[in-house]
């Protein structure tokens, strides 16, 4: 560490992408169909009956087919570390076959090969909105307690292969995001206003118990890995002093908060349980699934950090803006993206030192960035965009990081979410633009496929050259 930096010498700094909003080559390689190709348009509108030509996702960018060039343009920015998950649906087409899909872990084999020629640490989701859509219509999603099984499967086949080759695991993506998209993070087949809140917090449990299981298994096969959860962060501020507008906040707060708590104090909290009372569910959790959760807890506690929002008791102040997939009232004192997503670094450092005051372990941020519209122009006979937007939305967000590391808080690293341009998960829009690297690729599925650097690039570059010392408070 410098006198000029605060982030520690070993700060993992990277990026991050998911299976499917990447890879396409969505038929190829002995994969089977997930969810994803189900859902052409995000969360927007119900599923289609089957694949339809419009998903962007069945080709994305095309990172099965460009991976060695993604790797190294990461390693040209200095990554130490590259979040991106394995394709549960590449591994097990239908996801309750009892023998992997060959095809499918060599090409990881093949992606880990190209992070270890770069030094690249990689850190991978286990599970990232893409659950086999086989397991969805045959099962239910996560409702059906048999996925705990399928998953531990496929986990233990995760860490038989890549275990020695991968340190950091992240069981399920943003865990918590099931309450409110019940089939992109929960696979669950039937409607959302048809779902039994029963159902929904029986999936709920199952997938808690299904990633104490993979955190028990990877201390058998893969000792020396470290298992994360991995939560949707968002702060919700009480609209006014307002004692009710704070317990209204502390309320929603803990829909959240829950998902850590469990999975670092390997038990179900108080106000939890009183939550499940007062809404008349009754769950089955056997004596065992209480061990399960009670022995595994996670070595470590990621997130993902876009926006904070408000909260109120009183129904006749719910502005609810645009928001993330977990909505939200609006903060009268913040700005939004063009997306309504409303702009908060400040709320960062607020979840850092609240999720390590409350948990004590370290925290990674595995998800933060700025969905926006670009433009590619020609500078110097260099084809580019220039994205200061997206630079001083980076910059405000580290720099409340450092201000956090100097709080105190153990800080592992941070992964810039859609490091590289790819599929928006809430919206399936390719415009919604996140990365250092621009993908020639329209909403209308046409363009190149060609990858060209933004100002950005060279920003994160020396962010990370200097360790963060090259930030501007
Ligand atoms: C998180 C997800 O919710 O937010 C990612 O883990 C997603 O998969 C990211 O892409 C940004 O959301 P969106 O809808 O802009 O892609």
């Amino acid at each position: 560490m410098t006198s000029s930096t605060p982030f520690p010498a070993d700060f993992l700094w990277g990026g991050a992408t998911a299976a499917n909003q990447i890879e396409g080559a969505y038929n190829e390689g002995g994969k089977g169909l997930s969810i994803q190709d189900v859902m052409p348009q995000g969360i927007a509108t119900p599923r289609t009956e089957g694949p339809t030509d419009d998903n962007l996702k069945q080709v994305a960018i095309d990172f099965y087919h460009r991976y060695a060039e993604d790797i190294a343009l990461f390693a040209e920015m200095g990554f130490k570390t590259f979040r991106f998950s394995i394709a549960w649906s590449r591994v097990f087409p239908l996801g309750d076959e009892s023998e992997p899909n060959e095809e499918g872990l060599a090409f990881y084999d093949r992606v880990l090969d190209e992070c270890e020629k770069h030094g690249i640490e990689p850190l991978v989701t286990i599970s990232h909105y893409e659950t086999p859509l086989h397991l969805t219509e045959t099962y239910d999603g996560w409702v059906n307690r048999d996925l705990i099984g399928f998953y531990e499967r496929y986990a233990r086949v995760l860490f038989a292969r890549y275990g020695t080759r991968v340190k950091y695991w992240l069981t399920f993506n943003e865990i918590n995001s099931v309450l409110h998209a019940p089939l992109m993070s929960g696979g669950i087949n039937t409607p959302k206003d048809q779902l039994s809140t029963t159902d929904l917090y029986q999936a709920i449990h199952n997938e808690l118990v299904a990633s104490a299981l993979a955190t028990k298994a990877a201390r058998e096969l893969a000792p020396q890995a470290q298992i994360g959860c991995m939560v949707l962060a968002m702060p919700a501020y009480p609209l006014t002093p307002d004692p009710d507008d704070v317990m209204a906040s502390l309320t929603t707060e803990r829909t959240n908060l829950a998902f850590g708590d469990i999975h670092v104090r390997g038990e179900y909290p108080g106000y939890y349980l009183r939550s499940l009372r007062d809404q008349g569910v009754e769950l089955v959790i056997t004596d065992e699934d209480r061990a399960l959760l009670k022995e595994h807890t996670v070595d470590f506690v990621s997130f993902s950090y876009y926006m904070s929002v408000a909260e109120t008791a009183d129904d006749s102040k719910r502005i609810i803006g645009e928001g993330n997939i977990m909505g939200g009232v609006s903060n009268p004192t913040l700005q939004a993206s063009e997306w309504g997503w409303q702009i908060d670094p400040v709320g960062l450092r607020i979840v850092l030192n609240q999720f390590w005051d409350r948990w004590q372990k370290p925290l990674f941020i595995v998800e933060n960035g700025l969905g926006a519209r670009d433009q590619l122009v020609e500078v110097d006979g260099r084809k580019t965009v220039i994205d200061d937007y997206r630079i001083d939305y980076l910059n405000d967000h580290l720099v409340q990081v450092g201000e956090a590391i100097t709080d105190g808080v153990d800080v592992m690293g941070y992964t810039s979410w859609g490091c590289i341009d790819i599929v928006s998960a809430s919206t399936a829009q390719l415009s919604k633009r996140y990365g250092f690297i621009y993908v020639d690729r329209n909403d209308d599925g046409t363009g190149t496929l060609d990858r060209y650097k933004k100002k950005s690039f060279d920003w994160y570059a020396e962010v990370i050259s200097s360790n963060g010392a090259s930030l501007t408070r």
